[in-house]
């Protein structure tokens, strides 16, 4: 077994494989350090919407509120943020149904998935809670690369709750419920992928400068537009490629190589973030994927 150094006195250390992270075992919110948090950004479609950037702060204040209560609070949707929802949720549905992964499709229905509301952070955070001890915490934006992967070594996914602009239901620059809810949070129902996910946090705690950006490669080229095996066929679990009807769509065409996993190679391969991605990695199974970075996440310290 080896252990994390604790990275200020008061965070306790527990071992890389505590898969059963307690409330005490958490850092307080409070104490949430980020180097950055991205305010809205002038190319978003909602920029200039002084009523959209008003909402969007509001939201954005109740991450912050929880950060000092740590109690998530419920958004009160609106009729137009809810439309956008059952638009985007709906259209994704078909979509999900010929290429989603079975466990994305089962994690959905698991979580109780509506496509008729937006779901709230705190009923799936309850949900995760029961099936893989993960939970979801309000943040206000994008957040820097290891200030947000460092917290899912404590299982902990920062989420942020506001909706994309109406103006552009099939597009958002930022992280948004969306995203978070259709793309991310169902898959943190697989124990597997919920140990990886974790390994991937304990990483980004101890890494060098150098490590962070091949961890962030790595997260990019499964958690966000990861594909996995399933009896002689591809399938998408990424998070970029289950909540966008164009990327995903586009994965399955003749315009995306899609090349069997290999660590050495994802973590050695650029990407581009602003455009439809021209290569996928398809890994063989979760289990897998955990193993492998498990392997590579104990080179990163030997202590
Ligand atoms: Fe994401």
């Amino acid at each position: 077994m080896i252990s994390t150094a604790p990275a200020t006195p008061t965070e306790p250390a527990f071992t890389v494989e505590n898969f059963d992270v307690k409330d005490e075992d958490l850092p307080a919110f409070r104490d949430m350090e980020f180097e950055d948090i991205n305010e809205l950004e002038l190319d978003h479609p909602g920029a200039s919407d002084e009523e959209y950037r008003t909402r969007r702060d509001y939201i954005a204040g109740l991450a912050k509120d929880f950060r000092e209560t740590g109690k998530i609070t419920d958004v009160e949707y609106n009729e137009d943020e809810q439309s956008i929802w059952r638009h985007v949720a709906t259209r994704l549905e078909e979509l999900h149904q010929n290429h989603a992964s079975p466990f994305y499709l089962k994690a959905k229905k698991d979580l109780g998935f509506s496509n008729d509301r937006i779901p709230q952070l705190s009923e799936m955070n309850r949900r995760l809670k029961e099936l893989t001890g993960f939970r979801l915490a309000p943040i206000e934006g994008l957040v820097e690369t290891r200030g947000f992967l460092s917290w899912l070594s404590y299982r902990t996914m920062l989420s942020t709750q506001y909706i994309r602009h109406h103006s552009r239901p099939e597009y958002t620059p930022e992280p948004d419920i969306v995203h978070e809810a259709i793309g991310h949070i169902p898959m943190f129902t697989n124990p597997n992928f919920a140990d990886f996910s974790q390994f991937i946090g304990h990483g980004a705690r101890i890494a060098t400068n150098d490590q962070l950006e091949e961890l962030g490669r790595l997260y990019w080229f499964t958690v966000e537009y990861g594909m996995v095996e399933h009896e002689g066929d591809i399938k998408a679990y990424g998070a970029g490629l289950l909540s966008s009807y164009g990327e995903l769509e586009n994965a399955f065409t003749a315009n995306v190589e899609r090349r069997p996993f290999s660590l050495e190679r994802v973590i050695n391969t650029s990407y581009d973030y602003s455009d439809m991605q021209p290569v996928l990695y398809v890994i063989p199974s979760y289990a897998e994927l955990k193993e492998v970075t498990r392997t590579y996440i104990k080179s990163f310290a030997k202590i």
